[in-house]
């Protein structure tokens, strides 16, 4: 059988007004209640092409210790690029359904196998959440399984090349700012984090409508387990932030790139950069979409608190794993 995809699920639900009992949150979780509407401090906007790298250091650097989240613009990628890598992912999203189903994921195959188009079943998540997603790596060439892309639209392909290309250059100028961040050499974290061998996985989530979208969630509250996370939102506010004990709604900035500090860096940096809290909220009237891709390492990488970041007076506050393992006690909820 196969598995029932929210979009299907969004379409009965806006006639009868209501949505299915199990994507309705428990209240300490409901955005209706739980989102902060007073007075809302920025979450930080960089100018990555500030040609003053001191400055720029300082500002990705207090953004990363006291949000853990900012927004990036002068990025360099082109809007056409962004532009494209938008269209032909949402056209892939308004295909019939049969033709999406021709890259789901199989569930019960190979749960590692994180690739292909999805929705989240149950299981230990006891709420479902208003999202369907596609996944699928977009670098090193090495990583990259076409069988996971869409062959329709048929442009999608080059779109995804083209974007990750782009993409290469802004995580390198961000790992190379963040080190310094940290008075470490440029280069430090790139080669610990795998060098070229970093891997790229974007994700598309697809946020149909929603007629109650201040009882469910489009993604629960969690931070990413990547390095850095790197997301392209569609013009539909929703992404929230946890900062000082309050949800706060990031705002939509045309153009601009949303960073996400991931664990890794939280680890590596002993826990002066923050991974951050986040979740998702969804709209009564509009299809909210995202392109998130999740920078990591290669699953045999060693990551812990660099040694340079460790003292007497500063011991190593998490342990030191492969990267496989992380992510396994992450997935199944166990302790790191
Ligand atoms: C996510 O954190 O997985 C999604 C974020 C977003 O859609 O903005
Ligand atoms: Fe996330």
């Amino acid at each position: 059988m196969e598995a029932e995809r929210v979009q299907a699920i969004a379409s009965f639900s806006i006639s009868a007004e209501t949505i299915p009992a199990e994507f309705i949150r428990p209240e300490t979780e409901q955005p209706g209640i739980t989102t902060y509407h007073g007075l809302v401090p920025e979450i930080p906007t960089v100018d990555l092409g500030d040609p003053d790298q001191e400055n720029l250091v300082r500002k990705i650097s207090d953004a990363s210790r006291e949000w853990g989240l900012f927004q990036v613009v002068n990025h360099g990628i082109p809007s056409e690029v962004i532009e494209k890598l938008q269209k032909l992912g949402r056209e892939f999203f308004e295909l019939p359904q049969e033709e999406k189903e021709a890259v789901a994921r199989k569930p019960g195959v190979d749960s590692s196998i994180i690739e292909g188009y999805g929705t989240n079943l149950k299981k230990g998540d006891l709420k479902k959440s208003w999202v369907d997603f596609l996944f699928h790596n977009i670098w090193p060439a090495s990583r990259v399984n076409f069988q996971f892309w869409p062959k329709n639209p048929p442009a999608y392909r080059e779109a995804n090349e083209n974007y990750a290309q782009h993409l290469r250059r802004v995580v390198d100028k961000l790992l190379t700012t963040l080190s310094q961040g940290l008075g470490l050499e440029e280069n430090t974290l790139k080669d610990v984090v795998g060098g070229e061998e970093l891997e790229y996985l974007l994700k598309i989530n697809y946020y149909p409508p929603c007629p109650r979208p201040d009882l469910t969630l489009g993604v629960p509250a969690h931070t990413d387990m990547s390095v850095v996370t790197v997301l392209v939102p569609n013009e539909v506010p929703g992404l929230q932030v946890f900062k000082d004990d309050q949800w706060f709604d990031a705002k939509y900035i045309p153009n601009a790139l949303i960073i996400h500090i991931g664990d890794q860096i939280e680890i590596l940096s002993n826990g002066k950069y923050k991974s951050v809290l986040h979740r998702t909220t969804v709209n009564k009237e509009k299809t909210r979409m995202s392109w998130p891709v999740f920078c990591a390492p290669p699953a045999e990488m060693v990551i812990g608190p660099l040694p340079q970041l460790v003292t007497e007076n500063n011991p190593s506050k998490y342990k030191t794993k492969k990267y496989k393992d992380y992510e396994y006690c992450k997935i199944n909820k166990l302790p790191q």
